[in-house]
């Protein structure tokens, strides 16, 4: 018989791997604007998330209203008008390989739920279009760090961290998030549209609001390899 305090440490890891085994990533959101308390209440959260040395070398720029629609419409029309990609961090190289596999993996899936055929080039463009602004999510959280830091690395690690923990603890409450590589292609114009200083690096972005359940998108599963697939244990 378990004593109380071992049975409520068991409910509370019952709890978090719902989360985790749960979340995924929503591409389809409701108007609903998400309140300024939740979002403080999420970023209270994550802001608990381990740090090199516990430099904490993070920013969040929280958009929404027509900052978030100037940022995601100039975006969009400078991307699909074939506008060079300006990042502010270096980013890959096409996927080659196993990776190459998963990325086609996950776009199939997400095409296939979306009814969107191989050959339908303007349905495709169309939701790389979608990308680009955002997914329509009412808010962006722009994640930046501080430029004295670059080139990055570590900190990269310090703000997946905090983002997967914005990600989680907004899951947790309702809502839905997708991080957004896509949003922040020209990052010059989030800069600009955001005021975000020429100190902070600008990282990513993550959408977020309530999910749309009639969004096709948002039923598909991604894939994962199994553990025996990337684990190796030593010494046991
Ligand atoms: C660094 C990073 C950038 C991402 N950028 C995009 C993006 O631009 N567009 C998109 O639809 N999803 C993007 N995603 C979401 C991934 O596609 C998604 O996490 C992956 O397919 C696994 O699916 P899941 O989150 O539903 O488990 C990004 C995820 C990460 C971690």
């Amino acid at each position: 018989m378990m004593n109380d305090s071992r049975v409520l440490f068991k409910e509370m890891t019952m709890e978090f791997d719902k989360v985790i085994n749960g979340r995924q990533s929503v591409r389809g959101y409701k108007k609903d604007p998400v309140p300024q308390a939740l979002i403080r209440e999420i970023i209270d959260v994550a802001r608990r998330a381990p740090s090199s040395m516990n430099t904490q070398p993070w920013h969040v720029h929280v958009l929404t209203g027509e900052v978030l629609d100037e940022v995601r419409s100039r975006n969009m029309t400078e991307m699909a008008a074939g506008a060079e990609v300006k990042r502010d961090i270096h980013s890959h190289d096409p996927y080659e390989g196993v990776h190459r596999e998963r990325q086609i993996a996950i776009a199939k899936k997400l095409f296939a739920a979306m009814g969107i055929a191989r050959e339908d080039a303007e349905r495709r463009q169309d939701w790389v279009l979608r990308g680009f602004r955002q997914f329509d999510a009412p808010v962006s959280l722009v994640l930046t760090y501080d430029r004295s830091l670059d080139p990055g690395a570590v900190v990269h690690f310090d703000l997946g961290a905090l983002c997967y923990g914005i990600v989680l603890a907004a899951w947790d409450r309702g809502l839905g998030t997708v991080i957004n590589g896509q949003g922040i292609m020209r990052s010059d114009i989030v800069r600009e549209v955001a005021n975000i200083p020429d100190d902070q690096v600008i990282m990513t972005c993550v959408a977020m609001g309530y999910p749309d359940d009639s969004f096709a998108a948002n039923g598909v599963r991604a894939d994962r390899e199994t553990i025996d697939d990337f684990v190796t244990f030593v010494g046991f």
